[in-house]
């Protein structure tokens, strides 16, 4: 179980309330509760607020943290769930791939906005026991949803020395070739499935070429956690369905850490432009304020990217 990590602390916070014009009665949509920073803004806003989360203990975290609304929980996979018409707060736990389906199965009503702000929370990166981390010593996991079948062990397993190379340098790890060499070596001798078994591999291979203060495993660490829970296709497949779930005039927001992630949500809304669907509110993302900077480092690489529905 894991003590004391402090409140994840959100891209972007506090600025919500002015790039989405939240206010009352505002019905907004959060896909990524997390440990709830910006479903409490919308609903500290006078706003009505639906919210997913995939992952149980995250919900159970942000209810702590969010004292003064009591939300609605439902199980997304709960096909008999329903909804009062006059909800203030409901959370929804599912993959938010399946955003379309249950708003149509709890009839919710078409949002004014939405955000996304994408990948794992300081409070599942730091937890001890889920394998994020490569600072600890503990089964290599990293799934967010428990209910997936394939954990990071199991793909150090399974995939080939060309797969891993192709996996790493997604990432951006120039050391991807001499990594998954050393992975394939290593596994013929015994399985990789703890943190520190991969780290110490890691850092054997780039001992001596650091890059700036990033741990050497960064990178490995983060193209395994995006395979296992298959960011990428999650993001391919949410991002389609979100003018969907708008009023006209409604605002999507996505927020990426990654800059491949932000080329595919670029590429959308490009792409949803030229079809006349939704129009974008800024040429460049919108990145972090020196103020936030200040005070939190970790949403250094964030992006957010907004853009309007017009039909
Ligand atoms: C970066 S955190 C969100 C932080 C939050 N905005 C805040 O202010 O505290 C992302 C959250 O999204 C969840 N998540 C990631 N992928 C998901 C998916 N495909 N479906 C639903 N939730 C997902 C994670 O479990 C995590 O809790």
């Amino acid at each position: 179980m894991t003590k004391n990590i402090d409140r994840h602390i959100s891209a972007f916070k506090g600025e919500l309330k002015k790039l989405y014009g939240l206010r009352p009665g505002y019905l907004f949509l959060d896909l990524t509760l997390g440990d709830g920073g910006h479903t409490e803004e919308a609903l500290k806003s006078g706003c009505r607020v639906v919210s997913f989360d995939v992952d149980g203990e995250a919900i159970k975290r942000a209810t702590t943290y969010i004292k003064d609304f009591q939300p609605i929980i439902i199980d997304g996979m709960d096909e008999n769930a329903w909804v009062p018409k006059d909800f203030v707060w409901i959370i929804i736990q599912s993959n938010f791939i399946k955003v379309t389906e249950i708003s149509e199965r709890l009839s919710l009503p078409d949002f004014d906005g939405v955000i996304a702000d994408l990948g794992p929370s300081q409070f599942q990166i730091l937890s001890e026991g889920r394998g994020f981390s490569f600072s600890g010593n503990e089964p290599l996991d990293m799934r967010l949803d428990q209910t997936i079948g394939v954990t990071a062990t199991d793909l150090l397993a399974v995939l080939n020395e060309g797969e891993l190379v192709e996996l790493f340098s997604m990432a951006d790890e120039p050391f991807a070739k001499p990594i998954a060499r050393i992975i394939a070596k290593q596994r013929q001798i015994a399985p990789i499935i703890t943190t520190k078994q991969l780290s110490d591999l890691i850092t054997r291979i780039k001992k001596f070429r650091t890059e700036g203060r990033i741990h050497p495993a960064t990178k490995v660490f983060m193209a395994l956690r995006m395979a296992v829970n298959l960011e990428r296709e999650n993001i391919r497949l949410l991002l389609p369905q979100l003018p969907g779930l708008l009023k006209k005039d409604g605002l999507v927001g996505i927020i990426s850490f990654h800059s491949g992630e932000d080329k595919f949500v670029k590429d959308f809304i490009d792409d949803s432009e030229t079809k006349g669907i939704i129009s974008a509110i800024n040429e460049k993302p919108i990145e972090p304020s020196i103020q936030e900077l200040s005070i939190s480092q970790r949403t250094r690489s964030a992006k957010l990217r907004l853009a309007k529905k017009i039909i």
